[in-house]
């Protein structure tokens, strides 16, 4: 009877003082269980903590001897967890795209960049399959502006006559990635590689292969180099 009194004792005792550590506010942090499943050890360039003396409020389990947050790579220059760019380089994506850098207006510059994705039937199956995604609601199915979407907002290109079908590829891309007028841009919901495959089939389906690729003339020679081309 003695030893049950005693233990339940200690038992309230002991839960009084876990519950107790759960208290925080003001001042007062509370207790963290586990703190490093909440300061993450790993190199976080945007939690970088350089302090390498302080310690939490708990032992540190580290084996360096370091502070418990600390989690800077020290084998880069300046402890710096995210490196910069290496000087005279430019970033590729991971298909070896360079960025496409024209801006907007520059449709001309734009409009002479040739399509660096191999016309294949994959290819254009592929394109028609995104052009149906992204491009039918205001273009149509055909091609022909005649979307359901097109219908409310008015005005959308029929890329199958007039004009439309002498675009270059170039143009095309720069007008899915860019915009143009009443056309929202494109380039943040299309990779460039599916965009250059759109343009196939909107170049090969839509307008029957009519001006494949008539890039501009008299902007050959504009340094190409800055926009999407792939690396090999
Ligand atoms: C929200 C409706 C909408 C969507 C979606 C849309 N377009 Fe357009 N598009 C337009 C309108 C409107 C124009 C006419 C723009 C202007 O000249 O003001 C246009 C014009 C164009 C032109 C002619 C550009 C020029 O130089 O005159 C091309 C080419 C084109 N769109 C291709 C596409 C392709 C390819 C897609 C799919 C990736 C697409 N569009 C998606 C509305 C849309």
């Amino acid at each position: 009877m003695k030893i049950a009194k005693t233990l339940s004792i200690l038992g309230i005792a002991v839960a009084g003082i876990s519950l107790a550590g759960c208290r925080a506010g003001g001042e007062n942090q509370g207790l963290e269980f586990a703190p490093q499943m909440y300061h993450s050890v790993a190199y976080e360039p945007l939690t970088q903590v350089m302090d390498s003396e302080t310690k939490g409020n708990l032992i540190s389990t580290r084996e360096d001897g370091k502070g418990e947050f600390f989690n800077s790579n020290i084998n880069n220059p300046h402890n710096m967890n995210m490196r910069e760019p290496v000087a005279n380089t430019v970033p590729r994506n991971k298909q070896g795209y360079l960025p496409h850098r024209y801006k907007a207006f520059e449709i001309e510059e734009a409009a002479a960049v040739k399509n660096p994705v191999k016309l294949s039937d994959e290819v254009l199956d592929e394109g028609k399959r995104l052009y149906g995604l992204y491009c039918t609601p205001c273009h149509g199915t055909g091609g022909a502006g005649d979307g359901k979407v097109g219908d409310i907002i008015g005005g959308v290109a029929n890329l199958t006559g007039g004009a439309y079908t002498g675009l270059s590829e170039g143009h095309i891309y720069h007008v899915i990635t860019k915009g143009k007028g009443r056309m929202g841009a494109h380039g943040s919901q299309i990779t460039p590689e599916n965009r250059w495959k759109i343009v196939h089939y909107v170049k090969q389906d839509l307008q029957g292969g009519q001006n494949a690729d008539n890039a501009v003339a008299a902007v050959v020679d504009q340094d190409v180099t800055q926009v999407e081309t792939p690396a090999n």
